[in-house]
């Protein structure tokens, strides 16, 4: 508890005036320190939600996570912010801001190993901006709504994603989210469509239900809201969960920075 306690005084400064404490590791140097990024040009999809709520799955299993935001609205970290310290620990990186002589955003204000790295974006990342955030990326998860609108600004940024996959970095693993489907599959067969033309796995189906605005109004993510109330939403997140345990360190072959942190998931 007192561990935890320190911990957040110790990451809550970085938004205020940035201070660095410990060693500065470049991310991506630091052991099998994975990044997962939450990607899509379109706001309003759940990538703020899923970031959240992706972190929480992590630091719940004992590993070391931090969420670094690139968003200037600083979505995520206003959810840490209002994150009780009764709960494991994240830490927070500001993508945005410049700390006094230290180059930006790549840099890691962390004197811990840190295991699992969750990146939320803004929307609105084209061009050059989506090239340079698409190679920080080890596994990106793009969230996808099924409204027409969604469906329509989608193929757009899937064809840029597929370019910049497609000049030499196929191996990289690009995952789709359909998000807030409501009951009847037409809407999910359409993202379904949309993955497939894009040669992009679909690889989970989130329903569309207020647990996702009481976790991030509260600070918590679907892992830690009454159970009786999330069976069918941690259900859910399994697929998700599965696809990503080949990158996650703690796996077989891959030591986390902490022997707390372990592997599968308590999803359900
Ligand atoms: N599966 C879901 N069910 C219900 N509401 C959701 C779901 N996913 C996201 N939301 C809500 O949609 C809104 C936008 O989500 P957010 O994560 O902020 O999107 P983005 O970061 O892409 O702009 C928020 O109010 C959030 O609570
Ligand atoms: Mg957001």
């Amino acid at each position: 508890m007192q561990d935890k306690v320190a911990l957040r005084t110790w990451f809550l400064p970085l938004f205020g005036e940035p201070i660095i404490i410990g060693s500065i590791g470049l991310l991506g140097e630091t052991g099998c320190m994975h990044k997962i990024m939450v990607l899509n040009a379109k706001g309003g999809c759940g990538k703020t939600t899923i970031a959240t709520t992706l972190a929480c799955f992590f630091a719940g299993q004992g590993y070391s996570t931090a969420l670094m935001d690139f968003d200037p609205q600083h979505s995520s970290y206003q959810w840490l912010k209002i994150r009780s310290p009764e709960e494991p620990p994240i830490k927070a990186i500001d993508g945005v801001r410049t700390a006094t002589g230290v180059t930006r955003s790549w840099q890691l204000y962390s004197g811990a190993e840190t295991d699992v790295v969750i990146i939320d974006t803004p929307a609105g990342i084209t061009g050059g901006k989506l090239t340079d955030l698409f190679h920080k990326a080890d596994t990106i998860l793009v969230p996808v709504m099924p409204s027409i609108i969604d469906l329509l600004a989608m193929r757009g940024f899937l064809d840029e994603l597929g370019r910049l996959r497609n000049r030499g970095h196929q191996k990289k693993r690009v995952g789709i989210i359909a998000n807030r489907v409501t009951a009847g599959n037409q809407s999910k067969d359409a993202i379904k469509r949309l993955s497939d033309g894009a040669d992009l796995p679909l690889i989970a189906v989130l329903r569309d239900t207020q647990n996702y605005s009481t976790a991030m109004a509260s600070g918590l993510g679907i892992s830690e809201l009454n159970p009786g109330m999330t069976t069918m939403d941690r259900e859910h997140w399994g697929p998700i969960l599965d696809w990503l345990k080949q990158e996650i360190p703690g796996t077989p072959g891959k030591p986390a920075s902490s022997s707390r942190a372990r592997w599968p998931f308590a999803v359900a």
